[in-house]
């Protein structure tokens, strides 16, 4: 069963679940800042047997591209728990994420790990081409680090992107992409 609902909509007891199965899946990878990262938007969450199995959030973020501000469909703490992969949650998590993205971004955006590359490239998301950067509080800072893992999608209708041109995101703390 697929679940979309707000952050307010999950009872406290549901995010401590939610919130174990990203620390399992991203095996000490994942910590309060990825955790605050995936919050205030829209979760999509898997669930099977009672159990919760995968997690995508969307959350929206301000970026600016081609001289002009973007509202971005920002995809966040997508995961399978370890039991349950290879056989599509992954898929159905993020197809949903699309749909949120599709009907309610100007694009979407993510910031892919080395597991998640493969899931995103068969999915159509492109990988940024050009230079990103975050609007940081001291002004725009590159993110040169980030330019590899920094995929978009283009929405169906939506402007074009530049690829090859600057990418620049809202600022945050922790990882900013
Ligand atoms: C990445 C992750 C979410 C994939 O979960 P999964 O259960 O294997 O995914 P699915 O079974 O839904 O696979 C979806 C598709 O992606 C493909 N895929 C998944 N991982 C892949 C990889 N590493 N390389 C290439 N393709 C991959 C699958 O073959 C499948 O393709 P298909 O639809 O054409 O058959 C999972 O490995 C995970 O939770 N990893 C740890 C957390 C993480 O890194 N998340 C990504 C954050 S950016």
């Amino acid at each position: 069963m697929l679940r979309t609902l707000p952050t307010a909509d999950l009872t406290a007891a549901e995010r401590a679940v939610v919130r174990q199965m990203l620390d399992l899946a991203f095996a000490g990878n994942f910590g309060d800042a990825d955790w605050d990262h995936c919050l205030g938007g829209l979760h999509v969450v898997a669930v099977e047997r009672d159990e919760v199995v995968a997690h995508a959030a969307v959350v929206q973020r301000s970026f600016l591209h081609a001289e002009r501000a973007w509202r971005c469909g920002y995809v966040e703490a997508v995961a399978v728990h370890p039991r349950w992969r290879g056989q599509g949650f992954a898929a159905a998590v993020m197809a949903e994420a699309e749909r949120i993205v599709d009907h309610g971004y100007d694009l979407g955006a993510l910031a892919a790990s080395a597991s998640g590359r493969g899931l995103y490239l068969r999915r159509g998301w492109l990988p940024w081409q050009g230079h990103t950067f975050t609007l940081s509080p001291t002004g725009p800072r590159r993110t040169a680090e980030d330019d590899d893992g920094t995929f978009v999608r283009v929405v169906p209708g939506g402007a074009d992107l530049h690829l090859t041109g600057t990418l620049t995101c809202d600022w945050r703390d922790g990882d900013v992409w």
